[in-house]
């Protein structure tokens, strides 16, 4: 296939370099078009080289084969990673003042875009206005990662990882003839216009004022699921107990525990299309939260000598969140519910077996089965899941694939349910 990777001049343009190489060795045909500002920062040879093709920047090389139409017009896929905030404004009021801007004008092929910014140019209205009318126009516009930027500050902007991208571009190329800004605009925000609560994170509950009962939830698949919601038009409230960074857009509750996470849903919820419990809930809290830190040696025992023995914690049950919501909805069955179960296997049954099980015990409209143990899914990026629906008996696998990923499989589920 043609794929033409765009950089625009910043200092993620360096990962470009290999998700150029993930491209060709997947037998791609990659013509580089960078920017000239992206040159300052990764330079023409190494471009030229990686994708065995002659570079430009400008729109005068090469004039007699006309490239500033022809590339546009023969590309199956046009890929801008990283696009700057100078990048996506150009493209959004339809600049044509250098080849990238112009193959994006002629281009009849799937876009995507990668922004890669700082936080603040990221959130910054103007930038957040240009990401929505190119995905208005059907662009493809793949969310950031949060974490650390080129300085010492972090939040989102950073480039995702390489591999991440080439999965979106592997899986636009499979999607095939839907051209950007002819008849996807209105597929790529399905989710305009609706408003969406998103739970992420483990609860911790606490025994004293230092410790704490938790669990291995790393809160980023829960992100991921608001970060796309948003990106596809959604009003996003996010209840989480981690402190990873949200994307623009997105409103963050946070919470620590169960039953605190139970208050800020049910608020939430109550105007909400649709929830989603990525949480990992504590099932049980325990009964009495000691005022003071507990020690090894506490109290005394009946001869007056120091208690060394283990104290005992008591346990009660939290409410569980999803019934309740499932169980408080009115004829119009509003809000559609989506559960995550985190399951392994065992003798009384498969993973699936337990899915199917959960999503009958617990009524919701959709449940996220993911296999956990060995390494699997806590706090890694990649996820594989199966989705099961109430009342079909088809189960769609997603993986292995990137949080991102399974969450943009999630919201298509439930954007048919919508
Ligand atoms: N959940 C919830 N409140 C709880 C426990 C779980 O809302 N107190 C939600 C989770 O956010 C998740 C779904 O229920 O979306 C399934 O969670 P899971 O812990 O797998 O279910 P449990 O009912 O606790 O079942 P198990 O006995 O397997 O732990």
């Amino acid at each position: 296939m043609k794929v033409v990777l765009g950089v625009a001049g910043g200092i993620a343009a360096y990962k470009a370099c290999t998700l150029l190489r993930l491209l060709t060795e997947a037998g791609h045909d990659v013509t580089v078009v960078p920017t000239a500002s992206a040159l300052r920062f990764v330079g023409e040879a190494t471009w030229a080289a990686l994708s065995g093709r002659p570079v430009h920047t400008d729109v005068w090389s090469d004039i007699t084969e006309v490239p500033h139409v022809r590339i546009g017009q023969e590309a199956d896929l046009v890929v801008v990673a990283p696009a700057t905030a100078d990048l996506l404004a150009r493209a959004a009021t339809g600049q044509a003042d250098d080849l990238l801007t112009t193959v994006l004008l002629t281009a009849r092929c799937p876009v995507v875009m990668a922004p890669a910014m700082h936080t603040e140019m990221y959130e910054h209205p103007a930038t957040q206005a240009n990401i929505s009318t190119l995905t208005e126009r059907g662009v493809h516009v793949v969310p950031p990662a949060s974490g650390r930027l080129t300085g010492k500050d972090s939040g989102p902007g950073r480039l995702p990882e390489p591999q991440e991208l080439f999965e979106v571009c592997r899986r636009e190329l499979e999607r095939g003839a839907a051209p950007a800004h002819t008849d996807r605009p209105a597929a790529a925000r399905p989710l305009a216009g609706r408003r969406v609560v998103v739970t992420a994170g483990g609860t911790r509950e606490p025994l004293d004022p230092v410790r704490y009962l938790g669990n291995r939830s790393s809160g980023k698949q829960g992100h991921a699921l608001a970060a796309v919601a948003a990106a596809r038009g959604a009003q996003v409230v996010l209840v989480t107990t981690v402190e990873l960074a949200a994307s623009a857009g997105v409103e963050v509750v946070s919470v620590e525990t169960a039953l605190e996470m139970e208050h800020a849903v049910l608020q939430a919820a109550q105007d909400a299309d649709v929830v989603v419990m990525a949480a990992a809930v504590a099932d049980f809290r325990p009964a009495e939260v000691a005022a003071h830190k507990i020690k090894k040696t506490h109290g005394s025992g009946t001869d007056g000598a120091p208690d060394t023995s283990a104290p005992d914690v008591s346990l009660v049950r939290n409410p569980d969140i999803l019934a309740g919501l499932v169980a408080a909805r009115g004829e119009d069955s509003a809000p559609v519910v989506v559960g995550f179960a985190a399951e392994t296997g065992d003798d009384s049954g498969t993973v699936l077996d337990h899915g199917r099980a959960k999503l009958a015990r617990k009524g919701c409209d959709v449940l996220v089965v993911n296999e956990v143990g060995s390494g699997r899914a806590f706090g890694t990026d990649d996820n594989t899941v199966h989705v099961l629906r109430q009342g079909s008996e088809d189960t769609l696998e997603v993986g292995p694939a990137t949080k991102t990923e399974v969450s943009e499989a999630v919201w298509d589920v439930v954007a048919d349910l919508l």
